[in-house]
C-alpha cells in the first residue's frame, strides 16, 4: 500500500490527510468488504464512481494499509456525503475525520452525517465539533403466534416483483420526508441484507400504496423498512404489512425481531408497540458536520 502513497503528486507530510486516487481504490477493498455495505467489489467500485466516492488517509510513512474513512453521496443527495466506514487507531481518529470533513466540504459538500452511532462513538464525533442530528430507538418482540390478518378492503398483499421496482420507489418518496427517501441502490440493498429475506407490496386495485422489508439471520429477524402512501395512511394497511411480515419471519425460523426508528416518529413507535415491540433501552445517534447545516428531518 505504500505505492498509494508515493503516487500522490505532492507527497503529504507524516498525519496529513489526503485523497486516495480512485485507480488505488481496489486496494482498500479487503477491508471494506467486512462492512457489508457493498454485495461485491464491483458493486463498491460502482459506488465510488456513481456516488462521489473518496477515501481519504491518513499519511503514515511505514504502514501497509493507511488508516483511512470512507465517504459518499447520502441516497440521492449529492450535497450530503455520509462518514460510511473509519479504519483507525483511536488515536487517529480525530485527525483524520476533522481532515476527511474539511476536504468534504472544500469540494462542495454542504454536509456530511455520520451512521447511526452507539453513545461512547457519538460522544467523540461531538468532541470534533459535529452536533447531533437525530436520535434512533431500538425495539425487540419476541415472536409467539404471529397471526395473517387479512387485508383492508379493497388492498391486496403479495409478494415484491421486479416491476414493481419504479412504483415502491415512488410509495416510499411519498411516505419519507426527502432526507430519508430511499434511492434505487439503497433499496435493492435494503431488500438483500439477510440470509432469508420478505419484500411485500400492498395494491389498491393495481397500484402500490404500501411495502415492507424484512428479513431473517436465523433466529433474528428484522424489520428493515415499512411505508404506506399518505393517502392510503390510516386504514391498517402498514399494520397488516408488518403483521404479515412478522409471520414471514416466524416461518424462516426467526424467534426475536428488532427494528428501530427515529425518536419522535410517533405514528411508527406506536404501530410498533401495538404489535408487541419494546424499546431495549439502547439508542444509536446520527450526527452532522458542520454544526450550522440541517441535512433534513423526520424517518
Ligand atoms: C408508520 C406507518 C407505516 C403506519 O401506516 P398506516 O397504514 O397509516 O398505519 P395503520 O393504519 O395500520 O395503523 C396502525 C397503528 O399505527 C399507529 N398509527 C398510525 N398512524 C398514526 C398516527 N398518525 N399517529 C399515531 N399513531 C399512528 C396506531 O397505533 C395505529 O393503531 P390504531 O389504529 O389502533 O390507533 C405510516 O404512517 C408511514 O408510512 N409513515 C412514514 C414512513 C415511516 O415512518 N415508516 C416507519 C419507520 S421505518
Amino acid at each position: 500500500m505504500a505505492i498509494l502513497q508515493e503516487k500522490a503528486e505532492t507527497l503529504p507530510g507524516e498525519g496529513e490527510v489526503y485523497a486516495a486516487s480512485p485507480t488505488d481504490f481496489k486496494a482498500f477493498w479487503p477491508e471494506i468488504k467486512s462492512s457489508y455495505a457493498f454485495r461485491n467489489r464491483r458493486d463498491f467500485l460502482a459506488f465510488m464512481r456513481e456516488n462521489h466516492g473518496r477515501i481519504y488517509c491518513l499519511y503514515r510513512k511505514e504502514v501497509e494499509l493507511p488508516p483511512f474513512v470512507l465517504v459518499g453521496d447520502w441516497r440521492n443527495h449529492s450535497d450530503i456525503r455520509a462518514l460510511l466506514q473509519v479504519k483507525a487507531e483511536p488515536w487517529e481518529r480525530e485527525a483524520l475525520i476533522r481532515g476527511a470533513s474539511e476536504a468534504c466540504l472544500a469540494e462542495g459538500t454542504r454536509c456530511l452525517i455520520t451512521r447511526p452511532l452507539p453513545d461512547r462513538e457519538a460522544e467523540e464525533y461531538a468532541s470534533w465539533g459535529f452536533r447531533p442530528f437525530c436520535t434512533v430507538v431500538l425495539l425487540e418482540k419476541t415472536l409467539r403466534r404471529e397471526s395473517f390478518p387479512r387485508e383492508p378492503d379493497g388492498a391486496s398483499i403479495g409478494h415484491f416483483r421486479g416491476r414493481d421496482l419504479e412504483e415502491v420507489l415512488e410509495t416510499d418518496a411519498a411516505a419519507f420526508e426527502d432526507f430519508w427517501r430511499l434511492d434505487r441502490r439503497t433499496l435493492s440493498r435494503i431488500a438483500e441484507s439477510c440470509l432469508q429475506n420478505v419484500f411485500l407490496v400492498a395494491k389498491q386495485g393495481n397500484r402500490i400504496c404500501g411495502y415492507v422489508i424484512g428479513g431473517a439471520n436465523g433466529r433474528l429477524g428484522y424489520l428493515q423498512r415499512l411505508g404506506v402512501h399518505p393517502r392510503f395512511q390510516g386504514q391498517g394497511l402498514g399494520e397488516c404489512l408488518a403483521r404479515r411480515l412478522l409471520r414471514a419471519l416466524q416461518l424462516m425460523g426467526a424467534t426475536l425481531v428488532s427494528v428501530n426508528t427515529q425518536e419522535d416518529n410517533l405514528p411508527a413507535l406506536s404501530l410498533y408497540r401495538k404489535l408487541g415491540f419494546r424499546e431495549t433501552g439502547e439508542k444509536r445517534f446520527i450526527l452532522q458536520f458542520p454544526a450550522r447545516e440541517s441535512p433534513g428531518s423526520r424517518r
